[in-house]
């Protein structure tokens, strides 16, 4: 069979791999976009759609917590532009709201903890405020009385994740981009034009090749090592609150996964996740969402009444750091880019990793190092020190 031949080949066609296409349209090329389709559950059915650049940060180092807090920051400013001309190319809705997300606490001593994370966020120039618990129910009156205190940041936004995936692979087919619902069995990167093997049997012919592939990301290029990536599964289900007011993002105390609840359109309201790392099963367990569903009601009482109308799980791509891989790997062939990683940000961090790595694939320079200085802590060599120094002295 002969190969089709496309510039560039994303492989990987969710929420991050979609939106670099799109942040490649209107360049001239040819963009194929593979996707293996539900055999691992996409980490868009893990979100939530919370836009929290204030509350996620890396488990790693401060100098990349400090890093990752800024790409989220910048990518939480681009989301509004993002966000309104994805629905004005397609008309389609992507429920984006910007009404803030309040993180809770029940006792002094998580009280004590938001208000150091609120210090730090302000010393950061975020908006965020720390409220006592009459205020945070004057705000947000569904909460429970037993909430004594709110970190409140009002900057934070959320979107419908899965209104965001239709959108984003509907423009995708609108700039004539190509989706292959296959798995990649291999690459060749040996020769001038890369050579893709589908499932199906089908080559592709491209002159780049953007890993984007998620908790689905295996070693498939030689000369590049496995991607450093864990499957961390998340349960959530969604109950419909009917009429009943409730607007804000809501995050739980830690207990030990956070869980949270997000009010969407018609009602629905998503409560969210476990972390289990290590599964790639895409079962919901029952006690899962028993203690999610206890957790949530403790916040905000009236979860006891409201039904439940669907289940399900995904897989979050979870990294060492807990931040994300982005760039081309100095360790492996010219024209292969990772955007890997992005664990429980990866609809928060879409626009500005798109932008960032659209302007690395098409600035392309010959050593292959990074334009843009605010990717360097996210470089994929960092996870092999011995590399790293070499190249970056
Ligand atoms: N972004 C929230 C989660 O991954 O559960």
């Amino acid at each position: 069979m002969s190969a089709t031949n496309f510039d560039i080949a994303i492989i990987g066609g969710g929420v991050i791999g979609l939106s670099i296409a799109r942040a490649l349209t209107g360049h001239q090329l040819s963009v194929a976009v593979i996707d293996a389709g539900q055999e691992t559950p996409p980490a868009t059915d893990a979100a939530a759609g919370m836009l929290a650049a204030s509350f996620e940060t890396a488990s790693g180092e401060a100098s990349l917590a400090e890093a990752l807090y800024t790409l989220g920051a910048q990518s939480l400013a681009a989301w509004p532009v993002f966000a309104a001309t994805l629905e004005e190319e397609t008309g389609l809705s992507l429920d984006y709201r910007d009404d803030g997300i309040l993180a809770v606490a029940f006792d002094e001593p998580q009280a004590t903890a938001l208000k150091i994370s609120g210090d730090q966020l302000r010393a950061r120039g975020s908006g965020a405020s720390f409220l006592d618990g009459g205020a945070a129910r004057r705000l947000e009156p569904a909460l429970s009385d037993r909430v004594v205190a709110a970190l409140y940041a009002p900057g934070d936004a959320q979107v419908d994740p899965r209104k965001v995936l239709i959108a984003l692979r509907t423009t995708f087919r609108k700039n004539a981009g190509v989706l292959f619902y296959e798995r990649v069995e291999h690459v060749d990167c040996s020769k001038d034009t890369r050579q893709l093997t589908l499932s199906n049997g089908e080559r592709l012919g491209v002159k780049l090749v953007v890993l984007a592939s998620g908790a689905a990301a295996t070693q498939l290029i030689a000369g590049l090592p496995p991607p450093p990536i864990t499957p961390v599964k998340g349960e959530a289900f969604a109950v419909d609150r009917g009429d009943n007011e409730f607007r804000h993002v809501i995050r739980c105390p830690a207990q030990p996964a956070l869980p949270y609840l997000c009010p969407k359109a018609e009602g629905r309201v998503i409560i969210g996740a476990t972390e289990i790392a290590g599964r790639r099963d895409a079962s919901v367990d029952d006690a899962s969402i028993r203690r999610l569903r206890a957790s949530a009601a403790d916040v905000v009482p009236a979860v006891h009444d409201w039904p439940e109308t669907e289940r399900w799980s995904g897989l979050r791509p979870a990294t060492p750091d807990g931040a994300p891989i982005l760039g081309r790997d100095l360790r492996g062939p010219d024209g292969v880019f990772l955007a890997l990683g992005h664990y429980r940000n990866g609809i928060l961090l879409a626009p500005a990793c798109a932008m960032a790595l659209a302007r690395e694939i098409l600035g392309g320079d010959a050593a292959g190092a990074s334009p843009l200085t605010h990717l360097q802590p996210f470089r994929p060599e960092r996870f092999d020190c011995g590399v790293a120094a070499r190249e970056h002295g």
